[in-house]
């Protein structure tokens, strides 16, 4: 905290701002597109998945909004984890938000480039598949040229300072809760109650089956993806007038909005549309409509989507530039990482080196797959913060709380058990993944950070 007031950011954001914010984070790739794959993991019981993943996700709201109020600086996770217990468990957490922030932002990417690839075919300009689908994704594909480019783009914009890209993305929240509602309002009188059985025709624990996660806890461990981004107002703290009050009502306020619109839309998704029909779809949400002869609100909600993706990426990229910056500041990255732009005020530099690093993974790889990495670094940072906040109220129980979580122990363990049951529903393959990533974010720890922390020099006399 000492060294966030020497080197500060412009405090320009408000709680309306906040909260606009946050549901621009976490609407996005996750209920647009990643609700066809979890209809195929889950069948009709993807609903529980969702009800399960928005309620672990509660948990850690609750366990984020006591720390983001206790510890009003950037850098969400990692700041917390480096108050309450020491700089190597929060570089690790740290290096694993990279999965969270920047990874996402390369899966929402991809997942917007699904919707903008169907509307320029039906504008008559279908795009071959090696320059819609990254190598790595699928057969035959190269370079997903749309994704790059959305993230370049974005990339100038957060560059170009946060207030202006904040006043944008309100615009584009308010169409992407609007083409929702339209969904909502329309599918939900077409239900056919037959649809809903089996209920859960790959049964509830997470397993494999012909090479695919199948199950509700399958479905929950992936559209959990759907959640992520509320912690990105914790994020802002520094960023936001009077944190102590806003930012929690930013971080509950986006989370309860969002649950209750991703219940809804899955109910109307699957109650009026048999799910298998949906399986490989890119842009189940448009065909649902059309399906139903509303293809005029079918286009309409596509091209909200292709308007209001974007803002996701911006805040995930947000995000990740302000953790960058807190652990450039901290001494753990290079300090060229905290230089702010003059004239924008934004960390320029860092802005820029992530965008590009995401533009790579964007280009290359399917979205389920980015997805997927993604959550294990969420999963990670949730349980490191739950874990902190249940230490600290017993380490420092007398600690000024301006928001305090309710029943902690209880709420505490139960975020930390829901999250550890989320990633080991995971499948195998991105498991391994973040162990690898983990270890070596511990090498880059003893090669390059723990020389350099500030709390290892000698204080100057
Ligand atoms: N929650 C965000 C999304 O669904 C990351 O796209």
């Amino acid at each position: 905290m000492a060294l966030a007031e020497k080197k500060g950011l412009r405090r320009s954001l408000g709680p309306l701002q906040l909260t606009m914010l946050g549901i621009g984070a976490v609407i996005g790739t996750g209920i647009f597109v990643l609700t066809a794959i979890g209809a195929e993991r889950a069948g009709p019981g993807l609903m529980l998945s969702f009800v399960i993943a928005g309620i672990v996700c509660a948990f850690a709201a609750l366990a984020y909004a006591e720390m983001s109020a206790m510890v009003p600086v950037s850098g969400s996770a990692y700041t917390y984890s480096y108050a309450v217990m020491g700089e190597f468990i929060a570089w690790i957490v740290g290096w694993n938000l990279i999965l969270e922030y920047a990874v996402s932002a390369a899966a929402v990417a991809v997942g917007w480039s699904g919707y903008m690839a169907g509307l320029l075919q039906s504008l008559g300009t279908p795009l071959p598949l090696y320059l819609k689908a990254g190598m790595f994704a699928v057969h035959g594909g190269g370079i997903n040229i749309l994704a790059v480019g959305s993230v370049l783009v974005v990339t100038c914009l957060l560059i170009i300072g946060t207030r202006t890209s904040a006043t944008v993305t309100s615009i584009l929240v308010v169409v992407k809760l609007c083409a929702l509602a339209a969904f909502i309002f329309i599918v939900i009188p077409k239900i056919d109650w037959a649809h809903f059985t089996p209920f859960m025709p790959f049964g509830f624990a997470s397993h494999e089956i012909d090479g695919m996660a199948k199950g509700v806890m399958a479905a929950a461990a992936l559209i959990f993806f759907a959640y992520v981004g509320f912690d990105a107002v914790a994020t802002a703290a520094e960023e936001t007038r009077n944190p102590n009050r806003n930012v929690p009502i930013g971080i509950l306020g986006s989370l309860g909005v969002c649950t209750l619109l991703y219940v809804l839309v899955a109910a109307g998704a699957i109650g009026s549309t048999p799910y298998q029909q949906l399986v490989g779809n890119t842009e189940p949400l448009a065909y649902i409509l059309r399906h139903l002869g509303f293809a005029t609100v079918g286009n309409l909600v596509a091209l909200a989507a292709v308007l209001a993706l974007p803002t996701v990426v911006l805040m995930m990229l947000f995000g990740q530039s302000r953790i960058f910056f807190v652990m450039s500041r901290d001494g753990l990255l290079p300090e060229v990482f905290s230089r702010v732009h003059k004239r924008f005020q934004t960390p320029h530099l860092v802005t820029a080196v992530t965008g590009v690093m995401v533009a790579v993974i964007a280009g290359l790889f399917s979205v389920s797959a980015i997805a997927e990495l993604s959550n294990t670094g969420t999963l990670f940072a949730f349980i490191a913060v739950s874990v902190a906040v249940v230490v600290l109220r017993q380490t420092q129980p007398e600690r000024p709380r301006p928001f305090r979580c309710p029943a902690v122990n209880v709420v505490g363990v139960l975020a930390i058990l829901g999250c550890g049951y989320l990633f080991v529903s995971l499948p195998g393959i991105a498991q391994a993944r973040f162990w690898v990533w983990t270890v070596i974010g511990a090498l880059v720890y003893f090669l390059y950070g723990f020389k350099r922390s500030p709390l290892r020099k000698p204080v100057p006399a």
